[in-house]
């Protein structure tokens, strides 16, 4: 079996777009199930940084195909950009290196203004959303009112579907956000333009998909956000709006479970959260500010600062088992360096019981507090280290204790942004091609 998920095993930014950058050499396509432009993948290649929050994180090598499919919420504008933005600098230069679903959504103008208005409505109580209208896309594709690229692609479609959604949606955005109302002749102008500069990608990438399976290509999954931001098995209502887990790989790709042989999770050596909601190992102040700037941890998709924490065991076991992760991706040892000691939450304390799984109740996560074991740290750089044993004895030692509580084989350790800056254990697609 020769094709890869990679997964996030914790609150997004884990460093995906690293990971699945460097297994695409031994991939024939890459493919984004899930997600919008909330995703913010960073790429470091030859020291130069690229940022990638739509296109896979396999634009960067040639010659490799790259698929958004259908499980993606798509804000064309963004795309367009994106695309321009990897040609400018000799990407995707072949049309049909990039394909996309027919099936997609597109994120519209009023999800972003809905999304924008509703989080300063919560005020305090605020998710913390990237404002990129990723939820209410979402919710209009559940509710049976989303647009897809198909609908794009047909006048007639286009102009109805576009004409119910902006007069349901003025009516939401007046009486009940207390917003401006949006020009339907406006947005219709400005995504008729977009019309047949969008249309040589799209595609049935399911069908696409099948037939490149069939023929023995190997396929790389790239998850975007994280299974503790999933809106099923993460800390809800904290989370995102779609399935960000192996099992959003297949609905999202229309592909079935045999098709994927390995999960990879990636998770930090510590942890990191942005926007709101529960979460237990955060350091306040102190070793907190010293991870994000050691780090640097601020979003790549809003700038935002990134709340810090320790490596939460419980948060990250529990993506091995609603995943079926076969492989974790520990990124970021070298932010590390420089601890005396180095906390692990192994568990959480839930008003005096003590819990090893992942609550579900966000009063109880609200109040758990982090059960650490102390681990010995190092001082030494470990930016130029490319095999396990060059890593000083504490830090092996601590990815050795990480396998050991969260109970997963750690087959790669990252030390640096850069492409180069990895200690690989064990490749997920077998032998190099
Ligand atoms: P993603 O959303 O999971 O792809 O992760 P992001 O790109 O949002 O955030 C990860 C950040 O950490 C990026 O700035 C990466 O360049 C950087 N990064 C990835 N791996 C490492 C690593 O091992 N060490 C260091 N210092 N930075 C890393
Ligand atoms: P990548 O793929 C980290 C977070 C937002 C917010 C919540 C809901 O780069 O790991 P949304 O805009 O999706 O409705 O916001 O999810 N969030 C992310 N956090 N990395 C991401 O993506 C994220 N995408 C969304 O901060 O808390
Ligand atoms: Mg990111």
């Amino acid at each position: 079996m020769s094709n890869v998920a990679i997964i996030g095993a914790q609150w997004g930014d884990e460093g995906k777009g690293k990971v699945v950058d460097l297994f695409t050499e031994d991939a024939d396509v890459v493919v984004r199930f899930q997600g919008g432009n909330n995703a913010g993948h960073t790429l470091v290649v030859d020291g130069r940084k690229t940022v990638l929050h739509l296109i896979p994180s396999g634009a960067l090598h040639p010659k490799k195909l790259c698929v958004i499919a259908n499980g993606v919420v798509v804000d064309v504008a963004v795309l367009l950009e994106e695309i321009a933005s990897l040609k400018e600098n000799g990407c995707l230069l072949d049309d049909s290196l990039l394909r996309i679903s027919e099936q997609a959504h597109l994120i519209m103008p009023y999800h972003k203004a809905i999304d924008l208005a509703r989080e300063r409505l919560r005020g305090k109580g605020k998710i913390g959303t990237t404002g990129r209208g990723i939820g209410p896309a979402y919710e209009d594709k559940v509710a049976r009112i989303g647009i897809r690229f198909v609908d794009l692609l047909e006048e007639e479609t286009f102009e109805a579907k576009l004409r119910y959604n902006i007069e349901e949606k003025n009516i939401y955005l007046k009486a009940i956000l207390k917003e401006k109302t949006l020009d339907f002749a406006e947005i219709h102008d400005s995504y008729a333009a977009c019309r047949e500069k969008i249309r040589p990608y799209i595609t049935d990438t399911g069908v696409l998909l099948h037939d490149l399976i069939r023929a023995g290509k190997r396929v790389l999954f790239e998850g975007a956000q994280g299974t503790l931001l999933d809106v099923d098995h993460g800390t809800y209502p904290y989370v995102t709006s779609s399935s960000t887990v192996t099992g959003g790989a297949l609905s999202g790709c229309g592909v079935g479970p045999q098709h994927i042989g390995e999960v990879i999770g990636i998770c930090k050596a510590y942890a990191t959260r942005v926007g709101s909601g529960p979460f237990p190992s955060e350091i306040f102040g102190g070793d907190g500010e010293t991870l994000k700037r050691e780090g640097v941890e601020f979003g790549a998709t809003t700038g935002r600062p990134r709340r810090c924490g320790w490596f939460d065991a419980v948060g990250v076991r529990h993506a091995v088992r609603v995943n079926g992760i076969t492989g974790l991706a520990l990124t970021k040892l070298d932010v590390l360096s420089g601890f005396k000691t180095i906390p692990v939450c192994v568990a959480y304390d839930c008003d005096g019981q003590t819990r090893e799984e992942f609550p579900a109740s966000s009063r109880v996560m609200e109040r758990a507090k982090p059960a650490f074991e102390e681990l010995p740290g190092w001082n030494e750089s470990l930016t130029d280290v490319r095999s396990f044993r060059d890593l000083p004895r504490a830090a092996q030692r601590y990815v050795r204790r990480i396998e050991e509580i969260v109970g997963t084989e750690i087959i790669l350790v990252s030390v640096g942004p850069g492409r180069e800056q990895t200690v690989l254990l064990r490749n997920p697609f077998g032998d190099r091609k």
